[in-house]
């Protein structure tokens, strides 16, 4: 992977670069010589890990650009921070989730999964867009690049559904731009992630009743370097780990009714806290 910031570098964006995947992926770029601008809110685990890419990578520089992607100034603030940069990746990674019954959502919890996994996702996808097919119209020897991060929910995703709809919204998405923008040398890949082992699967696993050690979740840095891969090898859309792929081609197989019955068993048994408090309500309405 080295060099591979002379194609699609100098610079690369992380959004959601403060835990999880996206940390992942600044160590990963960092070690493959990228420049790294970090997106997200909490400055002091940007912070740390900015120090550690000195340390490790004191080649690369990182810039931290704390942002709520939420606020209506957030286009603003990072085409202020990034002007001057030359960008050519960005993994748009940012995404929050729910588990809960949609009829226990309040609109309030509804509107901020649409507002960061949609709204501000198209948002960010649509400015660098255009930072990118500019830089590439301008020198043909670029080529830029996308990374979404989606999630195998993107099937359907009952006591997660916004989240689960939100994440079909990133796969759409992100498929019809790699098809618009082929011609201008934008290679986009989608990634469909299944459980991985962050602080979100943590949550998850305290809200849904899920027990995590039961679980097969992917190592994060595994995860990100699989992601990585299947970008370079310019994959459409890829789902790592060769078991969550089986299980995909297999239900794949079958007749979409049957495959959100499936899901939905297979969510209901899993989710024994959501289940109770379903159950419970049920109760007390009739
Ligand atoms: N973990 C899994 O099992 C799994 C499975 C499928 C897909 N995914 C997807 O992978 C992506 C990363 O998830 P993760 O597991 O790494 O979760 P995570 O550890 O909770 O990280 C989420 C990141 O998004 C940032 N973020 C959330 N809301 C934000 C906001 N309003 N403004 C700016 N940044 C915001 C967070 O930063 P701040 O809190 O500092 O703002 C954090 O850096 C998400 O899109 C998720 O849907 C995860």
């Amino acid at each position: 992977m080295k060099n591979l910031n002379h194609v699609y570098g100098p610079w690369a964006v992380v959004t959601g670069a403060s835990g999880g995947i996206g940390s992942a992926f600044v160590r990963l770029l960092a070690a493959s010589g990228f420049s790294v601008i970090l997106i997200s809110r909490r400055v002091d685990a940007m912070q740390t890990l900015c120090a550690e890419m000195a340390t490790s990578h004191p080649d690369v520089e990182t810039k931290v650009i704390a942002v709520d992607l939420t606020s209506p100034s957030m286009l603003d603030s990072i085409a202020e921070q990034v002007s001057g940069l030359n960008i050519g990746l960005l993994v748009n990674n940012a995404g929050i989730e729910c588990s809960d019954a949609f009829l226990n959502m309040d609109e309030a919890s509804r509107n901020q999964v649409i507002s960061v996994n949609v709204t501000a996702f198209t948002s960010i996808t649509h400015f660098f867009g255009k930072l990118f097919v500019a830089r590439n119209r301008f020198d043909k020897n670029k080529r830029a690049g996308m990374i979404f991060i989606s999630s195998v929910g993107a099937l359907g995703a009952p006591f997660a559904a916004v989240y689960g709809a939100s994440k079909a919204f990133v796969t759409n998405l992100g498929m019809s731009l790699r098809a618009e923008w082929e011609s201008d040398r934008v290679d986009l890949t989608v990634i469909e992630a299944g459980l991985i082992n962050t602080d979100m699967a943590d949550r998850v696993e305290e809200t849904m009743g899920f027990q995590k050690a039961g679980l097969h979740l992917m190592e994060v840095n595994l995860f990100v370097k699989y992601a990585m891969d299947a970008f370079l090898a310019r994959k459409g859309r890829f789902t790592p780990g060769a078991r969550n792929r089986f299980q995909l081609f297999v239900i794949g197989l079958l007749p979409q009714t049957t495959k959100n019955k499936i899901i939905a068993a297979t969510i209901w048994k899993l989710g024994s806290q959501q289940r109770l408090k379903y159950e419970t309500e049920a109760q007390n309405v009739s």
